[in-house]
């Protein structure tokens, strides 16, 4: 059987390696996993992603709604029929981020981000969403350097928000969520998380 994992956590906490290092192992495992992103992963959402990262002139409503587009599209052409073949699906970022960014670190109201997750993806959840929780100051010193997105370049203040909202969505519905320290080296982040998703299967 297919299972739906998210890797959630705020910038530098490992979340492509290990949504990477998970696919793969299912693949090994004979799961026919898909590896996606979000935004992205659909024509649509990859040029939404471009433009949402690259420049500061999206107020945060639009914002909001334009990750939702991404999201809805993603969900109806990639995820779901992956799902229904009975294949897996490993998505870096998915409604959580929303709640976390857009909520907690924007301002917008968490009941309407809420409602809108519901609409976006027609109530579909993930099996196990992992959060890769780490200090902001640690998350950055990971990033190579170089040029800073839209969400990169905003205030610590910002960042240390996501990173509290992430924690309280979590503690909010333990069945669904683990939550480790990205900190911790690679490998033996990737063992937990096999460990939690084997018996999904
Ligand atoms: P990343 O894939 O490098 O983490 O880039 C995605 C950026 O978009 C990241 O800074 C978080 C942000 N984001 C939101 O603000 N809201 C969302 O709903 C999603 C999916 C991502």
């Amino acid at each position: 059987m297919g299972v739906f994992v998210v890797f959630e956590g705020g910038e530098g906490a490992g979340k492509t390696t290990q949504a990477r290092v998970l696919a793969r192992r299912l693949q090994r495992e004979g799961n026919p996993a898909v590896l996606i992103r979000e935004p992205g992963g659909t024509s649509l959402g990859e040029s939404l992603r471009r433009r949402l990262k690259g420049r500061s002139d999206v107020n945060p409503l639009s914002e909001l709604l334009l990750f939702m587009a991404a999201r809805a599209q993603l969900v109806e052409e990639v995820i779901v029929p992956r799902l229904r073949q009975g294949g897996s699906v490993v998505c870096d970022r998915f409604s959580a981020s929303t709640l976390a960014y857009q909520g907690y670190g924007r301002g917008l109201s968490l009941e309407t981000i809420a409602e809108l997750n519901q609409v976006a993806t027609g109530g579909l959840q993930p099996d196990l969403n992992v959060l890769l929780d780490i200090t902001v100051v640690s998350g950055f010193a990971r990033k190579r350097d170089g040029g800073k997105d839209t969400f990169e370049s905003q205030a610590t203040e910002f960042h240390e928000r996501v990173r509290e909202g992430y924690l309280k969505i979590a503690g909010g519905a333990p069945a669904r969520w683990l939550v480790l320290d990205g900190a911790k080296p690679k490998d033996t982040i990737s063992g937990q998380v096999w460990e939690n998703v084997k018996p999904l299967l």
